[in-house]
């Protein structure tokens, strides 16, 4: 057994089964100061079970994710981190449903009534994916085609989500008259304008300048903070997991399974400078770089 340390928020290794955590189990694991840290037990939105993930290539068989147990709990900001590789993208792919697992399940567990669903999970891509030949209002647009809303009532709609995002003055640019952030926050708003249930993003400031990025991360919290929405948040990045994440869980690679995860204290903005954060980012970057090191032991402060 490895000496307990100080941190006060890491929850032991997954690879749970059922049987430890059944749906509707509280959000945290017997033994962790949940009390201390306030939080409310929110509602489980999404389950992964026993999920195996192979794909066929030309050198054969790639197992790219091994045995994924997960639960994503409802308005929950839960970042995921990996190395390159490890099978990050995969994951949001088979949540988002444009992957099928090899075996496993994966649940969403709908807020809404069967005929209100429209846009379940959305994710939003490093590179953003807008159509260079539409504006910024008419890529926001574009999703809200499918519902019936009439004109007024969709550009309202986008205007507003392009307030939120802060675009609404670059309405009418087109894509490439964009820096690289703006596009980003022009695709954030697009998705939400959709009111998707699950809001998926693979990596998506991992293109930007340093100074873009924190400020999209302050941004984005913000953003999280008035719409309430549950993210599932890809990164390498362990300062930008920490910054965002309610949660990070820890990938390892070849194939991808859940390493560790790291509940952390809900106070935000995130003091960064703090002792703290130094010490879980140091804990962290271990834990991400040590492959071979199995950490099963509760810690607890
Ligand atoms: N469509 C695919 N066909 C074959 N192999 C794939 C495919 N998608 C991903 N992989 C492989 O699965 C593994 C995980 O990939 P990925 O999920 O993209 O990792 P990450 O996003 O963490 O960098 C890698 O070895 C990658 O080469
Ligand atoms: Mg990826």
């Amino acid at each position: 057994m490895t000496e307990a340390r100080a941190l006060p928020c890491l929850e032991p290794a997954t690879g749970r089964g059922r049987e430890q955590e059944p749906v509707g189990a509280p959000f945290f694991l017997p033994g962790e100061p949940a009390r201390a840290y306030g939080r409310a037990k929110p509602r489980l939105k999404l389950e992964i079970r026993d999920v195996t993930k192979t794909f066929t290539s030309a050198q054969g068989l790639i197992r790219a994710l091994s045995n994924i147990n997960l639960t994503v709990h409802e308005g929950e900001f839960a970042c995921i981190l990996g190395p390159s590789g490890c099978g990050k993208s995969t994951l949001l792919h088979l949540i988002a449903g444009l992957e099928l697992p090899d075996h496993g399940e994966i649940r969403l567990y709908s807020s809404r009534a069967k005929k209100e669903k429209k846009a379940e999970k959305l994710i939003i891509f490093q590179e953003a994916a807008l159509f260079p030949w539409l504006t910024v209002l008419e890529n926001v647009l574009f999703g809200l085609r499918l519902q019936k809303l009439g004109a007024k009532e969709s550009k309202e709609r986008a205007m507003h989500f392009l307030a939120l995002v802060k675009l609404e003055d670059f309405a009418n640019c087109f894509v490439h008259e964009l820096s690289g952030g703006m596009k980003q926050r022009a695709a954030l708003a697009r998705a939400l304008v959709l009111n998707p249930e699950l809001l998926l993003m693979d990596e998506p400031f991992a293109a930007l300048d340093f100074q873009t990025r924190e400020k999209l991360q302050q941004e984005l919290e913000e953003i999280w903070r008035r719409t309430k929405k549950t993210i599932i948040f890809v990164t390498h990045n362990v300062e930008e997991a920490i910054t965002l994440g309610d949660r990070v869980i820890l990938l390892s690679g070849h194939p991808g399974t859940v390493k560790r995860e790291y509940t952390l204290p809900p106070g935000r903005p995130r003091q960064k400078e703090t002792p703290f954060f130094a010490e879980l980012a140091a804990e962290i970057k271990r834990d991400f770089q040590n492959p071979g090191r199995e950490l099963v032991e509760q810690v607890t402060g």
